[in-house]
């Protein structure tokens, strides 16, 4: 159980609040780069830890993420003109550039003050993979760029998406590292999902409810390995990756891409689901990318300019009661993305952790919580750097395997929770 003012520090994620601090450390997903596909775009609105913000890019193809509001009367920038390296305000056309400088004032005189103390407050946006990142912390601080392997590897071997959750982070993220309901929630779906089916792992998920669980602490995050058994003793081991504080990557199953989230902050009420699948050695087929553009495997059907599911509150998940009853899905809602947030966005906006009631299942998430509540209390008493900000932390995989009886996942498994170049993940 946790108290009331512990869940209040990792949940809520504004300017000056420990967790807040912490994740401004990081460098977030903050759009895709196909939402700014070409040279003066139109911008695109983000809100970002509880910060509303407009992502750019200039005449020159320069990047950068800005405050939405024009700091002379308050409109929103979104409305302006993207036009000569820079955005100019519709309401009286102040310009400004990517990097939040006020290039043209217009209703002042060229030597005026005015100019210079009208800066927008601006952060840097970089391209990685098909993902535009953020850093919106200390300029002294800003870590190297990102080195997660689905951004890293080539294109075409790469598939990334987003959809808008309406919860806290931390409930989304928590769906992440608990592997325990994949075999209740997800029943029915590992087996008919084109990107999960035919795996020797679906039959050991389905038929050993009685998952145990080992946690490995990492100094960046958890390795979480739920042991079910397999055939003659063996056991079949579920690691999933979990990097401080925002980013999982979930066991893969046979040869199907390997796949994971980042869960980013939107405000403390919401958040951003961020879906990537990638294989480390061949192209994704093109079946593959027709079935997640379709929604399908961790991606779900969005509104394209929301980015808000299709199947969301407001009609219940589109919720089969047939589909529950006949068992076509465990819950009566299809696919892995929905059924998961139905149930987070149930718990309502910020889950009341000091009311749970945990088991030996939640290891991992207790852990989890352990780390991050140590982490954003040392950022703000003695401002330790915090876990998982350093490149090389990074490349870490998940992996699937069988073991003999009496092995501990990190000896039996060890090669294959680290990216190793030009080798497959590790898969059953
Ligand atoms: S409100 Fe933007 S220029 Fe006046
Ligand atoms: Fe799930």
């Amino acid at each position: 159980m946790m108290r009331r003012e512990q869940n209040e520090l990792l949940t809520r994620t504004d300017a000056g609040t420990p967790m807040g601090e912490l994740f401004r450390r990081y460098w977030l997903p903050a759009v895709l780069a196909s939402e700014l596909p070409e040279n003066d775009a139109p911008p695109v609105r983000v809100k970002l830890l509880g910060e509303r913000l407009l992502a750019l890019r200039d005449s020159n193809g320069q990047y950068g993420l800005v405050s939405e509001f024009c700091p002379h009367r308050r409109v929103s920038l979104w409305f302006g003109r993207n036009e000569d390296c820079g955005l100019r305000c519709a309401y009286h056309g102040w310009k400004f550039d990517v990097k939040g400088n006020c290039v043209d004032l217009p209703s002042e005189p060229e030597d005026s003050l005015v100019r210079e103390r009208v800066k927008l407050k601006a952060y840097p946006l970089i391209k990685v993979g098909k993902v535009l990142w953020t850093y919106m912390g200390p300029p002294e601080h800003q870590p190297a760029p990102p080195a997660f392997e689905f951004a890293t590897v080539p294109d075409n071997h790469t598939f990334v998406s987003k959809r808008w959750q309406e919860s806290n982070w931390l409930q989304a993220m928590e769906g992440g590292i608990d592997s325990s309901h994949v075999g209740w929630l997800h029943k029915a779906t590992i087996e008919s999902d084109p990107l999960f089916s035919k795996s020797v792992g679906n039959k050991y998920t389905l038929e050993d409810s009685r998952v145990m669980f080992e946690v490995v602490e990492q100094p960046s995050g958890l390795y979480i390995g739920a042991k079910r058994n397999a055939e003659n003793g063996h056991h079949y081991w579920r690691i999933t990756a979990w990097i401080m504080p925002y980013y999982t990557q979930i066991p893969p199953r046979a040869d199907h891409p390997i796949h994971g989230h980042f869960w980013v902050p939107m405000d403390d009420e919401n958040c951003w689901t961020w879906n990537y699948d990638f294989h480390p050695t061949r192209p994704l087929s093109a079946r593959e990318v027709q079935v997640m553009e379709n929604g399908e495997g961790i991606h779900c059907k969005i509104d394209p300019v929301t980015f808000r599911p299709l199947a969301n509150k407001d009609n219940d998940y589109l919720m089969d009661r047939e589909s529950q009853k006949s068992g076509r899905t465990f819950s009566g809602i299809e696919g892995f993305a929905m059924q998961d947030a139905s149930l987070q966005e149930s718990m309502g906006p910020i889950v009341d952790r000091s009311r749970e009631h945990l088991v030996a299942t939640d290891l991992g998430v207790v852990l989890a919580r352990r780390q991050l509540l140590q982490a954003a209390n040392a950022l703000a008493e003695r401002g330790a750097p915090p876990p998982g900000i350093e490149p090389a932390t990074h490349l870490i995989r998940s992996a699937s395997v069988v073991l003999p009886p009496g092995t501990p996942f990190m000896e039996g498994a060890r090669k294959a929770l680290t990216v190793r170049e030009g080798r497959a993940h590790t898969s059953v």
